[in-house]
């Protein structure tokens, strides 16, 4: 188990409270109108890793948190790889409220966005980002990738005035399209399990 010690930051918490409050007003794009639920954030303030993913799902907009039900369930055992648990780490999407039928975020719905996980960003300073997808991964890189070709990768980089290390690898529905994406998934959480290692 890779312990993540964290403290109790009030101030952060008031910068992620106000945001919130904003997220949840926000009719910026078209997916306010479809959404039963902003999906904001889940996870401590405090957290020294932040998971950064696509989107919520239907569950996700009916809850209003990120990863319930059985996406939950398959993060919660990649963590568990990299020796994390889900309350240690702090959870977010590229977008705050589900696009419908699941289907890709649009490049406008991203911008609209973006000025959320910058604040979540440059208010929780994590030491490490993991980009679930190429979608997190082109919106954190600031540039297109392929997720088969750099999954795996730990990259320098700055982004909303924070500096970390930002980790890439699959979206974990992707492990339902084969055995052997599933495979490499689990494989870039136990190096992520390293990783940390070498940081702590
Ligand atoms: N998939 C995502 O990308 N985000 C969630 O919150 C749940 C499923």
């Amino acid at each position: 188990m890779v312990c993540i010690a964290s403290n109790t930051n009030d101030a952060t918490r008031k910068v992620l409270h106000k945001l919130e409050v904003k997220a949840k007003a926000c009719r910026r794009c078209r997916l306010h109108k479809t959404r039963t639920n902003v999906v904001f954030g889940d996870g401590p303030s405090t957290a020294n890793v932040m998971i950064v993913s696509e989107a919520p799902g239907f569950w996700e907009d009916q809850k209003g948190v990120p990863f319930v039900g059985a996406a939950g369930k398959n993060l919660n055992a990649l963590l568990f790889e990299a020796g994390l648990r889900r309350e240690e780490v702090y959870i977010a999407n590229i977008l705050k409220c589900r696009p419908p039928q699941n289907r890709d975020p649009l490049p406008d719905e991203i911008e609209a966005c973006r000025q959320f996980l910058e604040g979540q960003i440059s208010a929780i300073k994590p030491k490490l980002v993991v980009a679930l997808g190429r979608i997190a991964g082109r919106t954190l890189l600031g540039r297109y990738m392929v997720m088969g070709k750099e999954h795996g990768r730990l990259l320098d980089r700055t982004y909303a005035s924070a500096s970390f290390k930002l980790f890439l690898t699959y979206h974990p529905a992707a492990a339902l399209y084969g055995a052997e994406t599933k495979q490499r998934l689990q494989a870039d959480f136990r190096k992520l399990g390293s990783v940390l290692k070498s940081l702590a």
